[in-house]
C-alpha cells in the first residue's frame, strides 16, 4: 500500500539528509517486530531475512528509524573516500510502467507520470554523493549502535576514479575506502559495482577482470568483515558465470539487482532529470522484480554448479509481502526493498506477520 514516503522526493538529497526521514519513519514509534524463530544471514543470527538495500537510508537517522520499524538488515547508503556532490534536484521521479520493464522497453525509453501511484516504479539519480569520511564514519557508528539483537547493519562503499587517476590509483581508492568503511565495524560491507561510468565498460560489474582485481584487493584489506558485491542485471549468462568463477570463492555474497537503466523523458518529450549525462537513469520498483528474481535463480544455479557457498541477497521490486516470499522461494538468502519500503514503512512488519 502506498503511504507517505520516508524519503521526500519533492525535496533535494541535502534537504532529505538534513531534515529526514519523513512520514512514519519520523514518528519515533518502535515496533515490537520479533519473529517466532530466528534466521541466519552471513553466519549470524537475525530476526528476519528482510531489510533495505543501499540508497534510501541516507544517514544514521534513517537507519535508526528503519531498525525501529523492524527492518532487520538495513544498509547505509554508498560512501566514498572523499566529498562528492549530489546531482541536482530532482533525484527521484515516478515513471509510467505497466507490467514488467523488459530490456526492450528500457531501450525505448520511459515517460514520467504525475504521482507515486500503483504500480510503483521510479527512477533515481543521485551520482553517489558522499560526505567526508570523518563525517560518515562517526554517523555510521551511531547507526550500528542502535541495532538490537538480531539486527545487522551493512555499509555500502565504492572507489572513486578521481580526475586523471590511473588504474592503480583507482584500485588504491577502492582499498582506502574499504579500509575506512571497515574501521566503523559494520556487520557487513557491500561494494557497489553497479554505478554507471566507473569501469571500462558501461557498468563496473560487467568488467569482470576489474571486479576480480577490486575484490581481491578489498578482501585482503578488510579481513574477516563479510563482503557482498552489488550487481546489476546480466544479459550475458557466460559473463555471469565468469564473475562467479572468478570471485565466488573470494566474497561472501552478491546483492542483485541494482536498477535497470533507461532514458527518461517527461510527457512533452523533454529530458526528465536536468543536466548533462542524466537522460539515462536507473529505474527501480515493481516493474524490475522479474530481473531481480531471475538473477537470484541464476546465482543459485551457478553456486550449485560450481560447488560454492556464497549468499545471494534478492533486491528489486519488492513492494508487498508476496514479493518477499517469491524471492525466498527462488533461493534468496535475504531480501531487501528500496522503493517498496520508501513508500511503505510497515513493509517489514507486514512481512513478519506473514511468517507467523
Ligand atoms: C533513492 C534510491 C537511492 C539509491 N542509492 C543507491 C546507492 O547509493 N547504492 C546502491 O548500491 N544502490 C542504490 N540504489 C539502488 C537500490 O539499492 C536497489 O538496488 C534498487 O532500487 C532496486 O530495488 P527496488 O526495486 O526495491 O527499489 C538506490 C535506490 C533508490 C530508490
Amino acid at each position: 500500500m502506498i503511504k507517505d514516503a520516508f524519503y521526500d522526493p519533492t525535496k533535494s538529497y541535502y534537504d532529505n539528509y538534513n531534515e529526514g526521514p519523513f512520514g512514519a519513519f519520523a514518528d519515533g514509534e518502535v515496533l515490537d517486530t520479533k519473529t517466532p524463530k530466528s534466521y541466519h544471514f552471513l553466519g549470524k543470527e537475525v530476526n528476519s531475512l528482510f531489510g533495505i538495500p543501499a540508497g534510501p537510508l541516507l544517514n544514521a537517522k534513517f537507519v535508526k528509524a528503519a531498525l525501529d520499524k523492524g527492518f532487520d538488515l538495513p544498509i547505509y547508503k554508498t560512501v566514498r573516500s572523499g566529498v562528492h556532490e549530489s546531482h541536482a534536484y530532482p533525484n527521484v521521479l515516478p515513471v509510467d510502467v505497466e507490467g514488467d520493464l523488459t530490456l526492450e522497453m528500457a531501450d525505448n525509453g520511459l515517460i514520467t507520470k504525475e504521482d507515486y501511484t500503483d504500480p510503483l516504479s521510479i527512477t533515481n539519480s543521485f551520482g553517489v554523493p558522499s560526505y567526508k569520511p570523518e563525517v560518515w564514519q562517526e554517523d555510521f557508528s551511531q547507526a550500528i549502535n542502535h541495532a538490537k539483537n538480531g539486527q545487522r547493519v551493512g555499509l555500502s562503499f565504492q572507489g572513486t576514479k578521481w580526475p586523471d587517476a590511473t588504474l592503480e590509483q583507482y584500485l588504491e581508492d577502492w582499498v582506502l575506502t574499504a579500509r575506512l568503511a571497515a574501521e566503523t565495524k559494520p556487520d557487513f560491507l557491500e561494494a557497489n559495482l553497479s554505478c554507471p561510468n566507473e569501469g571500462t565498460t558501461a557498468l563496473l560489474c560487467f568488467d569482470v577482470d576489474r571486479v576480480k582485481l577490486i575484490a581481491e584487493r578489498v578482501k585482503a584489506e578488510i579481513g574477516d568483515t563479510p563482503l557482498l558485491l552489488k550487481i546489476s542485471y546480466f544479459k550475458d549468462n557466460e559473463l555471469l558465470e565468469k564473475l562467479v568463477k572468478e570471485t565466488g570463492a573470494m566474497v561472501d555474497g552478491y546483492s542483485t539487482i541494482n536498477t535497470i537503466s533507461s532514458a527518461v523523458r517527461k510527457p512533452d518529450g523533454e529530458q526528465a532529470l536536468p543536466g548533462e549525462g542524466r537522460l539515462r537513469s536507473g529505474v527501480c520498483g515493481k516493474s524490475i522484480k522479474w530481473a531481480g528474481l531471475e538473477m537470484v535463480e541464476r546465482f543459485v544455479g551457478l553456486r550449485k554448479k560450481h560447488n560454492l557457498n556464497f549468499s545471494v541477497v534478492g533486491v528489486g521490486g519488492v513492494v508487498g509481502v508476496e514479493d518477499y516470499h517469491k524471492y525466498i522461494e527462488a533461493g534468496a538468502d535475504a531480501v531487501m526493498s528500496a522503493t517498496g519500503a520508501m513508500w511503505n514503512p510497515y513493509l517489514a512488519k507486514e512481512i513478519k506477520q506473514s511468517l507467523n
